[in-house]
């Protein structure tokens, strides 16, 4: 620390760094505090020639294996106006390439060994933020995700499979849904409108006690594919390149009412999380996203009843006639 930094900048800081400095000079901590001086924050990382937004939002994010929906690329900034001013510290990009090449901690890394969608992920933030016009309402509109893996051949010859009973009519995607009562429910309000079928993030949730309490074993009548979150753009992409509508459910900027909303016969609606909507990187891939109107002081709808109202009324449209 103090090689790369000097005295002076530390001295700020003496407190903290002789409580680092005797943390990691105990017994038992000693053969790993040699080897945590090698992950960047501890070798080259620098708080005041890397502060800027890129380190913030991009590379400390991704460096700490903070999941990558949570990272925000540099151009997002870009997107919303960000100036540089010189006379101000905090800029946009990292001067040197020392945080871009870096690699996340090993100690991270391993506590996330399950994790094998690493690396291919950097690229897809970028080309999602890309088409960023459109947010969604009181969220962070700067999320991403990604796609990678070789999950995706696994992905796409079940998506054929599926393809070939799913011609046409509508699937509703619940793989950002949570809580199993609100799965439960939405499966039961699709089977009672036959929806063509109900995608989830893992298709063992119809074993949970809450979400069979509100199926009531609708989920027996209903075709329940599972595409996990991280799997869902290049799902939703495939779908859009066969000629299907994508329609995002969500309060945005720019969501249209669902009271003037036509619906395509193909038609594939995505929900969002209960607590954080849908991804923002999400939106760009809709068609368009469509807004239940409200008139309440209550911020939102519960994602089961949002289903159930846009789901009437595509087959208002299609199925009740
Ligand atoms: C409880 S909301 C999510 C939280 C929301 N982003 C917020 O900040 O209040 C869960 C999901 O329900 C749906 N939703 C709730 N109210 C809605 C409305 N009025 N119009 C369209 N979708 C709505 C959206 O799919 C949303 O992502």
């Amino acid at each position: 620390m103090k090689t790369n930094y000097g005295d002076n900048s530390i001295s700020d800081y003496k407190g903290i760094y002789q409580a680092a400095v005797i943390g990691l000079q105990q017994e038992s901590l000693t053969k790993n505090s040699f080897r945590i001086q090698d992950d960047f924050y501890f070798s080259n990382f620098h708080p005041f020639n890397d502060y800027c937004l890129q380190t913030i939002y991009y590379q400390l994010p991704r460096l700490t294996n903070v999941n990558c929906d949570e990272w925000i690329s540099p151009d997002v900034f870009k997107d919303l106006m960000f100036m540089e001013n010189d006379c101000h510290p905090l800029q946009l990009c990292n001067t040197g390439s020392f945080l871009t090449k870096s690699t996340p901690s090993v100690y991270l890394t391993k506590s996330f060994a399950g994790d094998t969608h690493g690396d291919s992920l950097e690229n897809n933030v970028e080309i999602y933020m890309e088409g960023l016009n459109d947010i969604q309402k009181k969220i962070d509109p700067s999320k991403s995700t990604g796609l990678c893996g070789d999950i995706f051949e696994i992905i796409n010859e079940f998506i054929f499979l599926q393809d070939t009973q799913l011609q046409k009519g509508l699937i509703v995607v619940a793989s950002f849904v949570d809580r199993p009562p609100n799965l439960g429910g939405i499966a039961r309000t699709c089977e009672i409108f036959g929806v063509k079928a109900l995608v989830v993030a893992n298709a063992d949730c119809v074993k949970d006690k809450e979400f069979q309490y509100l199926s009531v074993s609708a989920d027996k009548w209903l075709n329940i594919l599972q595409v996990k979150p991280y799997e869902l753009q290049k799902f939703l992409l495939n779908k859009k390149n066969t000629g299907w509508s994508l329609i995002g459910i969500e309060q945005t900027v720019n969501s249209t009412n669902l009271m003037t909303t036509t619906f395509e016969k193909r038609t594939i609606l995505v929900l969002g999380n209960e607590k954080d909507g849908i991804p923002a990187n999400f939106i760009p891939l809709f068609d368009k996203c469509v807004e239940i109107p409200q008139v309440g002081v209550t911020r939102s709808l519960n994602v089961h009843v949002t289903a159930a109202i846009c789901i009437w009324q595509y087959a208002n449209q299609h199925i009740l006639k």
